[in-house]
Order: C-alpha cells, then structure tokens, then sequence
C-alpha cells in the first residue's frame, strides 16, 4: 500500500472500539483524520494524541450523528481544514435492543435517526465534495445483523439493512464520477457494544473461534480505501466465519 500522506478522511464515531481503530489505522497510513463523537471529550482527546504520533493531523470533533445540521457540520469543518476528503467512514452507531412488540417509539427512532440517517447525512454532504474531485470512497459500517437479522434487535437490524440498500444505491449513483460506496459487516467485535454478549454459547458458530477485534475492521476499511477504486457496492463480512 501506498502512503497516503495528504489525502483526507472523516470517521464518525471515533472516540472508542472500531471507530477509534478505524482513525488510528488510517492515521498510520498518513491520513489527515477528523472524527466525531458523541459525548467523551477525553476519550477523544486521546484518540487525537495518538493519531498525531503517526505525524499526521488529527482533530475530533463533537457532533451528534443523528442532528442533521451537525452532520454536515462535521464534513464541512473536515473540508476546511484538510482542503478536500478521500473517504468517509460511517462507524457511529448504538443499540436499543428489545422484542419487537414492547420496543418503544422512541427505541425504534434514536437507533434508526442514529445509525441510518446518520450516514445518510454525511454521504450526502461528502458526496458533494467527492463528485467534484471525482475521486472518493465511503464505507458504511454495517453488521451480520443487518444480513440475517436477530431476534430483540429489529431497529438495529433494520437501520443496518438499511445502510446496505443505501450504500448500493450510492455505488450505482457515483460510480460514473470514480467514487466508490462498500459496506463493512462486522461479526461480534471485542468492544464495549458487545460487553454483555455471552460468548462461550457464540464460540460454536464462529469457525475462527474468538470475537474479532476492531483492528480486524480497521484493517478492512483502510483496504477497500486503498484497493485502487475498482471495488464498489460490495457487503465484506468480517466475522470470523459466522454462521447461524
Ligand atoms: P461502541 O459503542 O464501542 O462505539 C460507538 C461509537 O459511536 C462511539 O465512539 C460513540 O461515541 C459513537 N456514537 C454513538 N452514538 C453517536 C451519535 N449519536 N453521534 C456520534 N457518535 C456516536 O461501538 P463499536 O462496537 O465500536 O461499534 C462501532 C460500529 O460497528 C457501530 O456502528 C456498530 O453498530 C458496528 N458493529 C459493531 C459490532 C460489534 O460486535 N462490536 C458488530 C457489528 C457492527
């Protein structure tokens, strides 16, 4: 891979697990990086720190994925100091896990407005930019989830469905202009979203035998940005072999 010293990305939130890996790897291969977060200035403030040792620029930015001004907000203010953006990275995401016939209005809203519109606001707002430098990749973080779905999560399941169907659509869209739209779906993670899972029952459906770690992610996002442009509109599993 080449360096990518002077080239631009925006990934949302950043300040801990995947997304803090997803800064840190793209940092280390000279990406100038701005990411947003929700509400933990110090977690954030480290991830900075850390990404500047690789000598790049680094800022973090707190923004609510799900306000639509403060979405494009971030991918202006990323626009302004680096000068321009070569990929997007749609990380930020949360869960509100219930059966469906008790899930509550609001579960069902804050996990769509946050993990779906969110990046619907941001590739909308990055789009821009991209289709004029008619060069960009964006990579949506979706989830196995959002493939087969899961009982006790039909809001995350369907906002990550969702993201599939959005980045697709964005592939055949963009395409013409050399701008290029994938999904990552990540299997069980080692992070704190995945803290309460019970993994000893999990580890019989995983080949690979152990939960991935967000560096597995990391890694993935930083080639599709990188592969050269001809990978668009795929969904690449990252879960160690799942199966259901
Ligand atoms: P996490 O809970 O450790 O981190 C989530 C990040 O999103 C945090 O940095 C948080 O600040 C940010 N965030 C949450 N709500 C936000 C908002 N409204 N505005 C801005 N930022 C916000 O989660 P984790 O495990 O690192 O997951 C990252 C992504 O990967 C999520 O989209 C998640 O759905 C997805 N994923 C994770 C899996 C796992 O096993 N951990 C499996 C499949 C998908």
């Amino acid at each position: 891979m080449t360096n990518q010293s002077g080239k631009a990305a925006i990934v949302t939130g950043g300040s801990r697990g995947i997304g803090r890996a997803i800064v840190l790897t793209l940092a280390e291969a000279g990406f100038n990086v701005a990411f947003s977060y929700a509400a933990n200035q110090t977690a954030a403030a480290d991830v900075e720190t850390t990404a500047k040792a690789f000598g790049v620029d680094c800022v973090g930015i707190q923004s609510n994925a799900a306000d639509v001004k403060e979405a494009q907000a971030l991918v202006e203010q990323a626009h302004k100091r680096f000068g321009r953006i070569d990929a997007l990275v749609n990380n930020a995401g949360i869960t509100r896990d219930g059966l469906l016939m008790r899930m509550s209005d609001d579960d069902w809203a804050q996990v769509l407005d946050t993990n779906l519109s969110g990046a619907f606001y941001t590739c909308r707002a990055a789009s821009r930019i991209m289709l004029k430098q008619r060069s960009g990749s964006i990579v949506n973080i979706s989830s196995v989830v959002g493939v087969f779905g899961n009982a006790g999560q039909a809001n995350y399941a369907a906002s990550k469905a969702g993201l599939i169907g959005l980045t697709k659509s964005l592939a055949k869209e963009f395409g013409s202009r050399g701008v290029t739209a994938n999904v990552v779906a990540p299997g069980f993670i080692a992070t704190d979203m995945t803290e309460s899972v019970p993994k000893e029952k999990l580890m019989e459906h995983i080949p690979l035998a152990r939960l991935g770690e967000p560096e597995d992610i990391a890694k993935t996002v930083l080639f599709l940005i990188t592969s050269g442009g001809y990978i668009t509109g795929q969904v690449i599993h990252v879960d160690g072999g799942l199966v259901f």
